[in-house]
């Protein structure tokens, strides 16, 4: 399981022509027909983007006709993060999903996880491919990925994402391949392929900056794995963003502030460190005040996804590179991508996303990490997952990868949620996903906490502070005072009655 090297310059596959006389052609209902019951299906992409777009479709239509004829029919299904509707959507609706890791953003695939129908596990993206090459999430049956070329010698020239689809690949027993058409076949440059070996023989990433490519331009896979290609011609479905609201845009402008203010204490050097955002009307706001700032030099994105607004910062030369692992952008920006596409493949890097999302490399490059979260304590514990504790919303995704290794890491939301019913700023979170040890800022609309150095009692001041809506501020007050004794004053008695409140109310609001 050596990391893949680049092909060498002149090799066949720069010559091979794309070919599928080699593989079996089918259709999209001949490569469903081959999965069985309880099968373990891989999908490829990441987030929309080069996500499976037929297959699973015909997938759901056969466990449809099987349910109607009384017989039982889901299969596990892994992938890299959110997938297209014609995956975790349409299969999830057919009830044909047993189990699902490691990320989501399905509704009726939530509905399922909440209704307990469908087992899901909720996994850092970087974990997943050191469990699955030791075996410890089982075999994979059928590896599925979109390609834009598939050679004779098993070389694969793969789309706008790269996710997990190396390591799927590889570990499958069969792989099926959309040959989609949509995608130009030059896209040669644009992936950056390069797999680690399991410990001990795990090797350091020579990454040191977002632009190094360390790997090959194509993936390679056993050519007799390949079950057969679907050939397709279908965009990925990404959407644009809605122009940012008033709350949005006030973060925004406080995250470019605070980014603004370290860079002018000295702690970021030189320069100004790469950027991880997710995608949202936050990162889009973010993006946007950071371009405006003109205090705020040209600046690299090390990231797990690309969204419309970072090629914009291409275009206008504020953002001098981007490392992700897909490109979620709309048709329209896609397209944009396409018909430039030697500009492009010197701005842009497509990397599995146990590169992208690689501990090592987000310490080393001192990324300053950005994400979204539903509540933050006053202690600054996080919940970026289960509304009021118990209800999936999607899953941690690559927030805690960046979370715990950023150098500057940063939680941003919206104060309340719900026309003011729900505070963001919470006693105690009702599920935590990032621990105080982790997170170092927390940013509303009203404001910054920084709360790197600072104990229990200090934390919960500034976040009531500067963080909390003024409407639950006295709240939370009352809930600091409670308890007189400990470290920390948590009264556990009462640490939920925002919670309590909410869900007998539908307000948290005591009055
Ligand atoms: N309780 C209940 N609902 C809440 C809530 C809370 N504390 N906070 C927010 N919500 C609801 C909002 O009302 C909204 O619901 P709606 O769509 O019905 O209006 C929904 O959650 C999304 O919130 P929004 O404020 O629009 O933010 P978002 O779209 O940025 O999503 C997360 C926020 C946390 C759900 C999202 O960022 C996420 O899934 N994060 C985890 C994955 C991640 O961070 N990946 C890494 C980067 S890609």
């Amino acid at each position: 399981m050596a990391a893949s090297k680049a092909l060498p310059k002149g090799s066949p596959s720069a010559s091979l022509l794309k070919c599928m006389r080699e593989y079996a052609i089918l259709s999209a209902d001949e490569a469903a027909e081959m999965i069985q019951n309880g099968d373990t299906i891989a999908i490829g992409g990441f987030t929309t983007a080069g996500s499976v777009k037929v297959i699973t479709k015909s997938l759901a239509d056969r466990a449809n006709a099987i349910h109607a004829d009384g017989r039982p029919f889901a299969v596990r299904v892994l992938s890299g993060a959110s997938t297209d509707e014609a995956v975790d959507d349409t299969l999830a609706s057919a009830g044909a999903i047993s189990y699902r890791t490691p990320y989501q953003t399905s509704g009726p695939l939530r509905q399922s996880i909440n209704a307990r129908t469908v087992e899901f596990v909720d996994m850092h993206l970087s974990s997943m491919m050191p469990l699955l090459k030791c075996g410890a999430l089982g075999a994979i049956d059928y590896a599925i990925f979109e390609a834009a070329a598939v050679y004779r010698d098993g070389s694969i020239l793969l789309t706008s994402a790269v996710g997990a689809v190396p390591t799927f690949a590889r570990m499958a027993k069969h792989i099926l391949i959309e040959l989609n058409e949509y995608h130009p076949n030059d896209l040669e440059g644009l992936h950056d392929i390069y797999e680690l070996d399991l410990p001990p023989r795990t090797r350091e990433i020579p990454i040191y900056r977002p632009s190094d490519r360390i790997g090959a331009t194509l993936m390679r896979v056993n050519p007799a794995k390949i079950a057969g290609i679907v050939h397709i011609n279908v965009p990925d479905h990404g959407t644009a963003m809605t122009p940012a609201d008033e709350t949005s845009r006030k973060i925004g402008e406080n995250i470019a502030q605070l980014l603004i203010d370290e860079m002018r204490s000295g702690r970021m050097g030189e320069s100004f460190f790469p950027i991880q955002a997710g995608v949202g009307n936050v990162s889009n706001a973010l993006l946007a005040a950071l371009y405006s700032s003109p205090s705020i030099p040209q600046f690299s994105m090390y990231s797990e996804i690309v969204q419309d607004t970072v090629i914009d910062g291409i275009d206008t030369d504020r953002i001098r590179f981007a490392s992700s692992a897909g490109l979620s952008v709309s048709p329209p920006v896609l397209r944009r991508i396409y018909s430039n596409l030697p500009h492009y493949l010197k701005k842009l890097t497509l990397r599995p996303q146990e590169i992208s999302n690689h501990p090592e490399v987000i310490r080393r490059l001192g990324v300053i990490g950005i994400n979204t979260a539903l509540e933050v304590d006053i202690w600054g514990n996080v919940n970026s997952t289960h509304v009021c504790g118990t209800h999936l919303m999607n899953g941690i995704g690559g927030s805690g990868d960046f979370t715990r290794n950023s150098c500057i890491s940063i939680f941003a939301t919206p104060s309340t949620a719900k026309g003011g019913s729900i505070s963001a700023i919470v006693p105690h979170c009702s599920h935590i996903d990032h621990t105080e040890h982790d997170t170092q800022f927390i940013v509303t609309e009203f404001g910054v906490a920084d709360l790197r150095g600072k104990g229990p009692m200090q934390r919960a001041r500034t976040l009531i502070d500067h963080c909390a809506h003024p409407d639950y501020r006295s709240q939370l007050d009352e809930y600091l005072h409670m308890q007189e004794t400990g470290r920390i004053a948590v009264k556990i008695q009462k640490a939920f009655t925002f919670h309590e409140k909410y869900i007998a109310t539908k307000s948290m609001k005591y009055t």
